[in-house]
């Protein structure tokens, strides 16, 4: 130790002495030293009195002594060795700061005589200090967008050393992005910058952590760091990006409001706002999208808001952008698609393309009379549509394309029977569940003239008193027309070429209504009865008609009275006759004969005695006419007797005739008077005329009855056939061109059991024969064989 101290102070010895001789020239002669600082307390710093050649013995008795503007007394004087010591450890950087040269004046005063010298004290600077930063850390803040060559002063670090010692240079940590520029100023001192040499970007890095590093030229070097944090701001250069271009979405149609559709997500990496992110549909979205669907401006949440219809659309395409609340914004895009997924929500329809509504009945089978386009707004199986009407009609659909078919006719239509169809069509479509409409088409089948008139019966009896008022209605005939409008319109006539001319002067007929008037007056004893065809025809073109036979009968009406044949007396007179006087009781004395131009009861006639004038001799036959003795005669009877006989019909009222006869009993006439030879007597009192009638009469009678005794016999053989089965023993005849006699029928009431009706063209006619009828019953025709009479009409 101790020859490291004298090695030291050899040193210094020698820098002394060449201070010495340069400062040998000043007053007081000048001492330099010079030590260097942070030396140990008691560093020899120079040997005072040798280098001002005092004697050290002598040193303390002269006082010996420093004086020094120091106040920190860092130095002081050995005074047994005359030398300058360090007092203390000194620090060059507390004495003196930042000057570059650190020199402590000394005085040093020795009395007697008193001397005074000056002297300096260099301190010397050491490398003791490091480079040291005010902050530990530098805290910076960039936008990410500025532009490459920007510079960022930096804090100087300090180093209280001075010259080389002090801070000479900086470094930075290697990084990508910036780098470091050093600068000297006036005084010497270096500053820093930071320098940005490659743009930053926040979303690849946000912060940067570097070490700045200072270091001095000392040796040995020192250095010092501090920490640069650098933190990134944003700056909105990004868009907010969506996780798909495109979204493809598909969606039932008539989902319900509310349905979530799809969210869409951007993202922005941006920071704070100018990564808020908020949703909206483009500019170009149409209001009625924006009706339809919903986006949640900050979920991104697409909702279905209004009706889907596949029919209206079948897909959407949504323009969706998402802005960040930088500025300026800056916008993303995206789209949305969405299928719209068909829904069997729509029935089919029907729609008639040129419906004939009115067909005629003639229409040949397979005329179109309609054209139906039947349509359904879904789509796939939803819009497959079948179509049909019912069977029952005769009507059929044929499909002429796809969904279009024609209605056409299928049988022949009769709008007599059906006027109107309603024909229903049904279409349904093949959804599950299916959909189906229908619709009626209304055919009216219009008319055609092809039906005649038709008259209620195939032919009419019309039973017309005689005597009839002229210009009275007498019967109405009525025909339908099944047809419509003028092809019923039916009119009325009377067949052209009646058979019968003069029958048509007798009867004529209103055409419009049919009804049939009696032009004259008839007469039964002329005509009974006769035939007219009818005949009505219709209003369409070309007409149709059809006839019906009208058959008139006349009624008899009791207005002819009877009329006496025989006895006749000449007029003003009574007729006369004779009675033997040896007439019994019961004997014929004549027979009354009457006759009556009408019919039936009208000209059944009865007689009675009106007055006699002894009304106890005679009785008259009620029907027969006969005129008997109810006693014989005796002496004292008058032998003039009058008899008032009454004449009269049966009809209502009756009409009579009253004949007188006076009779003369007389002795002569023998009793054996045959009726005959009675009857040629009475005659005899007769006009030759009556006589020749009554003979004619009488053959005649005589005759028919042979006849019809003889017809009897064979018709009941060759008839049989007709009366088999027939309980009474009645046969019916037809007479041809029979006597006058036969045409006095009486005609009953019930035509149906006449059967003695006229057959049209012949004067034929039934009489019936029953073997109990009386002579004058033959003038009654009886009902008789229905089944022959039925057949007859
Ligand atoms: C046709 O429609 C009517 C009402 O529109 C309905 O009453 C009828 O049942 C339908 N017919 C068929 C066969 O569907
Ligand atoms: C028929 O027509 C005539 C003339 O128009 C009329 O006088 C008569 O009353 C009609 N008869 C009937 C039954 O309508």
């Amino acid at each position: 130790m101790a020859n490291s101290l004298r090695t030291n102070a050899l040193k210094f010895k020698l820098l002394d002495i060449i201070f010495l001789l340069s400062a040998s020239n000043l007053v007081f002669g000048q001492i330099h030293y010079s030590i260097r600082e942070e030396m140990d307390p008691g560093t020899f710093v120079g040997n005072v009195a040798e280098d001002l050649g005092l004697n050290i013995r002598k040193l303390s008795a002269r006082k010996f002594r420093l004086t020094s503007a120091d106040r920190r007394k860092c130095l002081e004087v050995d005074l047994e060795k005359g030398i300058l010591v360090a007092n203390e450890r000194i620090d060059r950087e507390q004495l003196c700061g930042q000057m570059p040269a650190c020199v402590l004046s000394i005085e040093i005063v020795i009395e007697e005589p008193l001397e005074m010298y000056r002297g300096e004290v260099e301190i010397i600077d050491i490398n003791d200090n490091s480079p040291r930063f005010p902050e530990s850390s530098i805290l910076l803040q960039m936008a990410e967008s500025i532009a490459a060559g920007a510079r960022f002063p930096l804090e100087s670090a300090l180093d209280p050393d001075v010259g080389t010692n002090t801070v000479t240079d900086y470094k930075i940590s290697p990084n990508e992005h910036f780098g470091l520029k050093v600068q000297t100023a006036e005084d010497g001192t270096k500053t820093a910058e930071l320098l940005l040499e490659k743009p930053l970007d926040r979303e690849r890095q946000s912060s940067f952590q570097l070490v700045l590093t200072a270091t001095d030229g000392g040796d040995p070097q020192r250095s010092g760091t501090a920490r640069i944090v650098i933190t990134v701001l944003d700056s909105n250069d990004n868009a907010p990006a969506f996780e798909h271009e495109v979204y493809k979405v598909s969606l039932i149609e008539n989902s319900p409001k509310g349905t979530p559709v799809v969210t869409v997500h951007a993202s922005d990496p941006d920071e704070g706002p100018n990564a808020e992110v908020t949703y909206f549909f483009g500019n170009r979205a149409s209001q009625k999208v924006q009706d339809l669907f919903s986006l949640d401006p900050r979920t991104g949440e697409i909702r279905v808001e209004g009706l889907l219809d596949f029919e209206e659309a079948s897909s959407y395409s949504l323009d969706v952008h998402a802005a960040d609340s930088g500025s300026p914004v800056i916008a993303g895009h995206s789209k949305v698609l969405i299928k719209v997924i068909d829904v069997n929500d729509n029935a089919p329809e029907i729609l008639l393309t040129s419906v004939t509504s009115r067909v005629p009945e003639n229409t040949v089978p397979g005329t179109v009379t309609a054209l139906i386009n039947v349509i359904d707004r879904d789509s796939g199986e939803n819009g497959q549509v079948q179509c049909q009407i019912p069977k029952n009609i005769p009507f059929k659909l044929q499909t002429l394309s796809n969904n279009h078919y024609k209605l056409i006719t299928s049988g022949l239509l009769d709008r007599e029977t059906v006027p109107k169809y309603n024909i229903p069509v049904l279409a349904w479509d093949s959804g599950s569940p299916p959909r189906s409409t229908n619709k009626t088409i209304q055919i009216s089948v219009s008319d055609v003239n092809d039906n005649a008139p038709r008259f209620s019966r195939p032919s009419y009896t019309v039973y017309v008193m005689e005597n009839n008022a002229p210009g009275a209605s007498i019967f109405r005939v009525t025909a339908f027309d099944a047809d419509l409008d003028q092809n019923s319109y039916v009119s009325y006539s009377f067949k052209g070429n009646l058979q019968n001319p003069p029958v048509s002067t007798y009867l004529d007929i209103n055409s419009m209504n049919g009804t049939i008037y009696a032009l004259r007056s008839i007469d039964y004893e002329h005509l009974k009865n006769f035939q007219i065809q009818v005949q009505a025809r219709d209003a369409g073109v070309p007409p149709l008609s059809s006839s019906a036979t009208v058959n008139v009968i006349i009624l008899d009406q009791n207005d002819n009275a009877p009329l006496i044949v025989s006895p006749s007396a000449r007029s003003g007179s009574a007729a006369a006759g004779i009675v033997p006087q040896s007439a019994g009781q019961g004997y014929l004395v004549t027979k009354i004969i009457a006759s009556d131009a009408d019919s039936g009861q009208n000209a059944r006639l009865s007689y009675q005695v009106l007055k006699a004038t002894d009304p106890s001799l005679f009785t008259v036959g009620r029907s027969s006419g006969e005129i008997r003795t109810i006693r014989g005669i005796v002496e004292q009877d008058a032998t003039t007797q009058t008899l008032v006989i009454l004449v009269k019909d049966n009809g209502q009222p009756s009409l009579s005739s009253t004949v007188t006869i006076l009779f003369s009993i007389s002795a002569n006439v023998t009793e054996s008077f045959s009726e005959s030879s009675n009857l040629v007597r009475t005659l005899e009192t007769v006009s030759d005329l009556n006589l020749y009638l009554i003979i004619a009469l009488g053959s005649t009678s005589i005759i028919f009855l042979a006849i019809i005794i003889f017809l009897i016999g064979i018709k009941c053989k060759q008839d049989g056939n007709i009366t088999e089965g027939y309980n009474s023993p009645i046969c019916c005849y037809r007479l041809e061109d029979s006597n006058d006699v036969f045409t006095r029928n009486s005609v009953p009431k019930d035509s149906s059991n006449y059967c003695g009706q006229t057959v049209p063209d012949t004067s034929r006619y039934m009489v019936c024969l029953s073997p109990e009828s009386s002579k004058s019953d033959f003038l009654f025709l009886k009902p008789c064989n229905p089944a022959l009479s039925q057949e007859q009409r």
